[in-house]
């Protein structure tokens, strides 16, 4: 099985959105892929995804039962194959805690965007795009798991 952690600030907004798209879509393609998400910081603990994601996910279908903000562990280093953050500022959040982890972008696995951070929508607005940079993100993380594998 493989194991995907996504990570953004602060775990209501983008990660929790990516963790529900890409359930959504292992379990419609029947794939073994573990999924979860967390926050580099510690703001939203416990509480459910923001209510502008749960929307857009809702209007697309896709389920965010049993989501709740945490923040990022050490023994997130262990737990995953794939840390797949946000935007820059996650990655250097990340390697503050160890240096030569190995992080991810999403828009490193996007085919349809050239964007290289997803934006913040809790900051910014614009949780539908956010919807459609993630999904591309995650669909492109399949087929690499897949080429790999
Ligand atoms: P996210 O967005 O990192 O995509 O979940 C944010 C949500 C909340 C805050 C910052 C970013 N905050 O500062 O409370």
């Amino acid at each position: 099985m493989v194991k995907v952690l996504f990570v953004c600030l602060g775990n209501i907004c983008r990660s929790p959105m990516a963790e529900a798209i890409m359930r959504h879509l292992a379990n419609e393609q029947d794939l073994d892929i573990k999924v979860d998400s967390c926050g580099m910081s510690g703001y939203h603990t416990g509480d459910i995804p923001h209510m502008s994601a749960r929307r857009e996910l809702d209007i697309n279908g896709v389920s965010h039962d049993g989501i709740f903000s945490r923040r990022f562990t050490m023994s997130d280093f262990d737990q995953f194959d794939y840390i797949v953050a946000m935007d820059d500022s996650n990655v250097s959040d990340i390697k503050s805690y160890k240096n030569d982890a190995k992080v991810y972008k999403l828009t490193d696995f996007c085919e349809n965007f050239k964007e290289t951070e997803v934006p913040d929508p809790y900051y910014y607005g614009g949780f539908s795009f956010t919807y459609d940079i993630l999904l591309d993100g995650c669909k492109g993380i399949i087929k690499h798991i897949q080429a790999v594998s």
